[in-house]
């Protein structure tokens, strides 16, 4: 990888250290002297300014932006009002391959996957992206179009400080741990009052194809080399414990997570676009904006297969393989349906 920023580290002072990400892209690529890094918070998320994205940016600038992810896990730019959806995918590949979701529909008939709350996209629950597959996405690339005229914010955990704070006895127990994944979890209970029409699509679309996968529940990141781990609302259940004893143990490791020196919160704003590093973080979109539209689109790319601290790699239990996304990437079907977590 070409970030200047060793791994495991704490973040160093503001601006990043641009010119040494654009000396490892190349001679001839250095970023824009505008480009500045700025944290937001001690230990997750940078804000990016002094760029506008597109698929002609030079290797110099996207290497800082790499850099800026893989150190801050989330980052956010402000005003790239000028993106659409073939922007948004053109610069979405500097950063790798899209990856279509599995099961739900893209609304553009390629990579965008919609996240409208007037389709049940309501993702009010602590997830990382798509852990139910082996290789989930390394990054998620998410541009606000409509946002509420209140609420509607996203907050982002860093999954790598979570870890790398955590109690010696618990990081050890977490080292030896694994997890099964299902995209097929138990919807109703998470959403209690999720109108019968809203279960029913979930049922049809979300769950088409049902995924079960099972994960080291510390992964070694791997472009950083930092310890990970890999919960979420998607882990049904710890390998070879009972349900009780995979609840209570799931739930205070989660409750390391979501501390709140572990997070960032993103109040939105139209033409935003925020980055993250899947692999490293959970996030949870706040459901509090009422009946008011809020309409993201998110372009995904394409991760590897975690591999845990001891060597061992996660293991796809169904289907026997990882299909083609159900809808391809050119179906262009309609974003009725939209799950409440993608
Ligand atoms: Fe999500």
């Amino acid at each position: 990888m070409t970030s200047s920023v060793p791994p495991g580290t704490t973040t160093p002072a503001v601006p990043v250290p641009a010119a040494a990400a654009a000396a490892a892209a190349g001679p001839a690529t250095a970023p824009s002297p505008a480009l500045t890094v700025d944290k937001i918070g001690g230990r997750i998320g940078a804000t990016v300014s002094g760029v506008r994205l597109g698929g002609d940016l030079d290797a110099g600038t996207v290497a800082v932006i790499r850099a800026a992810i893989l150190e801050h896990k989330v980052v956010f730019f402000r005003d790239q009002h000028h993106l659409d959806a073939d922007g948004h995918e053109a610069f979405a590949r500097l950063l790798g391959t899209p990856v279509a979701h599995p099961t739900v529909p893209s609304v553009d008939g390629r990579y965008a996957l919609g996240i409208d709350n007037d389709h049940g996209g309501r993702a009010n629950q602590w997830h990382t992206d798509v852990t139910f597959v082996p290789a989930y996405p390394a990054f998620s690339v998410l541009r606000a179009e409509v946002i509420p005229p209140y609420g509607g914010d996203t907050l982002w955990a860093n999954t790598a400080a979570a870890y790398a704070r955590l109690p010696e006895p618990l990081r050890v127990l977490a080292d030896g741990l694994r997890g099964e994944h299902t995209n097929a979890y138990d919807y109703a209970a998470v959403r209690p009052g999720a109108p019968s029409d809203e279960l029913r699509q979930h049922r049809e679309v979300f769950t088409a194809t049902e995924f079960r996968t099972e994960h080291p529940v510390v992964r070694v990141h791997p472009e950083t080399g930092e310890r990970t781990l890999v919960l979420g609302t998607f882990l049904q259940r710890l390998s070879g414990l009972s349900g009780a004893d995979s609840r209570a143990l799931t739930a205070v490791l989660q409750s390391h997570i979501e501390r709140p020196e572990n997070t960032v919160r993103w109040r939105w704003r139209a033409g935003d676009v925020a980055i993250w590093d899947n692999r490293a973080t959970q996030h949870y979109g706040v459901d509090d904006s009422d009946d008011h539209v809020r309409t993201l689109r998110r372009v995904t790319i394409d991760g590897d297969v975690p591999v845990g601290v001891d060597g061992r790699r996660s293991v796809l239990l169904a289907p026997e393989s990882v299909p083609e996304p159900r809808h391809g990437i050119a179906s262009g079907a309609s974003t009725d349906g939209v799950a409440a977590l993608v």
